[in-house]
Formats: C-alpha cells, structure tokens, sequence
C-alpha cells in the first residue's frame, strides 16, 4: 500500500506510538477509576459507622432528637452523602434527610435483607434511583447493645467521579493529541532524514548509468545511511577513474598509431611528390622503415596489454634454467652498447636456477626492463643480476640513468604512463612496465621499484619457484 519507505516507517511509528500512549491511557484511566470508588466506599463505610454510634447515643439519651438530626444533617452535608436509617421492620424510620419517600429498588430491598443477616454491602456499579442522579451506595446493618435494630443505608451521587472523570480525559485526550502532535512532526522529520539520502542515492545511480555528471552525495550522518552515502562517492570516483582511464586509452592507442603513421606518409609523400631530393630518398625510405618497424612493435604491444588485461592468456610453463635465459638476452641487448658507451654487465650470483615458467615471457620481462634502462641511462652502468633466495628466482635491474621522482613511481605500471621530463626521446609507449606487471603477476611474484631522481633506478623481480 506505502510504496515510499518514508511512508512505511511514518504510518509504522506512527500507529506503535498511539497503540502504546492508548493501552498506557486505558490502564490510567480504570486504576484512577478504581481508587476513586476505593476512595468513595470508604468514605460511606466511614459515615456509617460514625451515623451508627450517633444512633447508639441517641437511643441512649445522651443526644436528643434534634441534635441527633443536625449532627446526621451536617454530616450528610460535608461529604455530600445521602444517609437513612430504617428500622427493622423498615417503617421508616428516617434521620438526616428527611425526603426518604425513594423508592427502594428490588436490589436495594433484597441488599436490607442480607444487611439484617449482619452484612455490610457495598455497591458501586453505579445505580439509578428514580429521578435523581446515578448513585453508589454502602448498606451496614444498625447495631445497638449487640443487636441488629435496623439499616443504615448511605448514597452518594456519580456526579462528581463523574465530573472528574470527564476532566482527566478531556485532559488525557489534550496530552494525547499534543503528544501525537509532536511525535508525528518528529517521526516525520526521522522519516525523512533516513528515506531522502536513499532517494537521492538512487536518482543519482540513475544519472551517473546515464553517464551524467553528479554531485557528491552530502554526507549528514555517521550512521548506515551515511555510510550507504560514502560508499556510493566512492563508487562514483572508481566510476569516473575507470571511464577516464576507457577514454585515456582510447586517446593514447589512437595517439601512439598516428604518430609514425604521420611520419611514415610524410617521409612517402615527399618522395613521391619530388620534394625530397633522390640522393636523399634512401635516407627517407630508412626512416620509414624504421617507423614502420616501430609501428608493428606498438601493435604488437597494445595487443598483448589487452590479452594480459582479458584473462584469456595462458601461461605455456616449461622447465628451463634462467641462467641460459638471462645470456641470451645479454647477447641479444649487447648491440645497443656501442651507442652509448655503457658499462653492460650480467652477475650471476647462484649458477643454475631452474624456473618452471612461462619462458619467452620471462624474455620479455628482461628485454622490457632492460631497454627501458638503455633509453633512461646515458652514461655509466646497466647491471643484471640474477640470484635465488629461498624459494624464490631473483631479476634484478639496475643503472645509473636518470631515476625516477618518488611521486611518478606508483604510477609506473599503469598503462600509458611514461614519467620521463626528458621530451620525447624516448619514443615510448608507457606499456612495457604494465606488461612486464601483468607477466609477473601471473607468475605469483613480485616487483619493486627503487629508484633515486638523478642517480638511478633499480627494478627488482621476484619469482617463486614452483614445480606443478
Ligand atoms: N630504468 C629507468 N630509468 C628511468 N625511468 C624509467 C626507467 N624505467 C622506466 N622508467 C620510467 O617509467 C616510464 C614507464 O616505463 P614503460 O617501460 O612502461 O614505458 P616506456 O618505456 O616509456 O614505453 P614502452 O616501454 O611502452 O616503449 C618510462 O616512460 C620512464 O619515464
Ligand atoms: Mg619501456
């Protein structure tokens, strides 16, 4: 029936409230009720007992008649009490008011009876004697020198329990209403705090899915609904991360394949066109060449970043020795010494380490790294060590190049991410770092950056030796 939560806890809250503040008023009301027939009863036992030793000292002469009459009269007066006395054979025998042309009722008429028997009665369901107002009344027998000599019947009108009842609830029900009042506003004003945040959660989860910009969500409380509100900003900030970081590699890919192309049409057109002099064409058709080699390298890297990145690679594990790998690839890098007059070195700390691993992947590692230390160093040393400690192959690259700032460092692994102030020299990509991650990852290993801004840069690999 509430579709709005907001409605379901106000109409919850709401009926529990007055279901409580109603049981609490009933059980008030009948034990105030209570008392004050308590009260009344005993207020008529009282008078009768006090109408019963008048009688005693008027029957023996100690008082006469009328002043029998005005202490009776007096007293009925005070505590607004009916008082008769009947004799046994009930002629009346009336004291105090002096009206007592009532008409007993059945009940009353079989109560004297009893009341003879020497009982006391007392009736407090309220009565109608004829013409005047409800009543409640206490019947106790007369007793003289031991005798039962007649009935002393004592009413006293509902008028005033009445009364007073009539006011305690019309003031229980003013208490009710301002309490309900009050309660309903703050119930309302809970219901809305705990139902709006989820509302606005919600029609922002429905922006942000239609790719629109929102605002954070104002966090105003420490509770769950706070808490929802947090994790929903944190979402939101993964959300716009990732979608930048979609766009950014949209841009790059398209970035990094235009410019060789751009250079390779530029280098083509000139020949064809004649803008390039023929003795200078071979130089130019070098370039491209060389542009073009790049090109497919580029391809082939932004292909295997996206097959890491899937999942769907698999690891073609073979038994070999890292020692033998780690030649290999020293051979293969050893031309580009000669550019720079490098200090290229290969340590072997521990001979013959067998790696069950995915073998021209960890090539790949080396090669990555390595090129990377050849492109960042100019001059001094580029060291390779292997070495096994534990359970673990060791790689570690270090140089003496430019280093990295300590805040580019997290950085690196991401993909696109060159950190180099050193314009474009470079020519990277930004993907090897990525690519040797996501190789070692899937190893169970580990790699460590250690790197000095200035002095040099250490990479440091770990991979565990496992044989499945
Ligand atoms: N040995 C190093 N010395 C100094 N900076 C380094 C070194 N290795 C990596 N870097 C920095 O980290 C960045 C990322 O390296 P990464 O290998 O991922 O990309 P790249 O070498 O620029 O391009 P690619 O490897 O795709 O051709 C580099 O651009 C460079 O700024
Ligand atoms: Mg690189």
């Amino acid at each position: 029936m509430f579709k709005s939560i907001y409605m379901k806890l106000f109409v919850t809250y709401l009926s529990l409230f007055l279901a409580i503040i109603l049981v609490i008023s009933f059980f008030m009301l009948s034990i105030f009720y209570r008392e004050f027939t308590l009260q009344a009863a005993s207020n008529l036992e009282n008078a009768g007992v006090k109408t019963n030793a008048l009688m005693g000292r008027y029957y023996s002469n100690e008082i006469t008649r009328v002043e029998l009459n005005s202490w009776i009269n007096a007293m009925s007066y005070i505590s607004n009490i009916k008082i008769y006395v009947l004799n046994p054979d009930t002629s009346r025998l009336s004291v105090g008011n002096e009206d007592v042309d009532m008409k007993l009722n059945s009940q009353i008429i079989s109560d004297i009876t009893e009341i003879m028997n020497g009982a006391t009665v007392q009736r407090m369901n309220p009565i109608k004697l004829s013409s005047e107002d409800e009543v409640v009344y206490v019947g106790m027998p007369l007793e003289y020198n031991g005798q039962i000599s007649g009935v002393i019947l004592l009413f006293t009108p509902m008028t005033e329990l009445n009364n007073v009842s009539r006011e305690v609830l019309n003031t229980m029900i003013l208490i009710i209403a301002v309490a309900v009042m009050i309660s309903a506003f703050t119930i309302l004003r809970s219901s809305i705090r705990i139902s709006e945040p989820i509302v606005e959660i919600s029609n922002y989860a429905i922006e942000l899915g239609r790719g629109r910009e929102i605002p954070d969500i104002e966090i105003k409380s420490k509770d769950e609904i706070g808490r929802l509100g947090r994790s929903f900003n944190i979402m939101k900030k993964e959300i716009l991360v990732a979608e930048q970081m979609r766009r950014d590699i949209v841009a790059n890919v398209s970035h990094e394949l235009r410019t060789p192309l751009t250079s390779i049409i530029g280098f083509l057109k000139g020949i064809l066109d004649g803008v390039i002099k023929p003795e200078d064409e071979k130089k130019y058709l070098e370039l491209a060449y060389n542009e073009a080699n790049r090109l497919k390298d580029l391809t082939k890297e932004i292909v295997e970043v996206a097959k890491l990145e899937s999942g769907s690679t698999k690891l073609n594990k073979e038994r070999f020795v890292l020692n033998d790998l780690a030649k290999e690839v020293k051979i293969e890098l050893d031309g580009m010494v000669s550019e720079k007059k490098l200090n290229f070195t290969l340590e072997e700390k521990v001979k013959n380490i067998v790696l069950f691993a995915d073998k021209d992947r960890i090539r790949q590692v080396f090669i990555n790294i390595i090129n990377n230390s050849f492109k960042f160093t100019d001059k001094g040393y580029i060291k390779v060590t292997i070495n096994r400690k534990d359970k673990n192959a060791i790689i570690q690259v270090a140089d003496s190049g430019t280093g990295i700032k300590k805040d580019k460092i997290s950085y690196l692994f991401n993909k696109f991410y060159t950190a180099n102030e050193y314009g474009n020299a470079t020519n990277g990509a930004g993907l090897g770092l990525n690519i040797v991650k996501n190789i070692v990852d899937m190893h169970d290993g580990t790699i460590r950056v250690d790197s000095e801004y200035g002095k040099g840069t250490k990479i440091t690999i770990h991979i565990p030796i496992v044989f499945e």
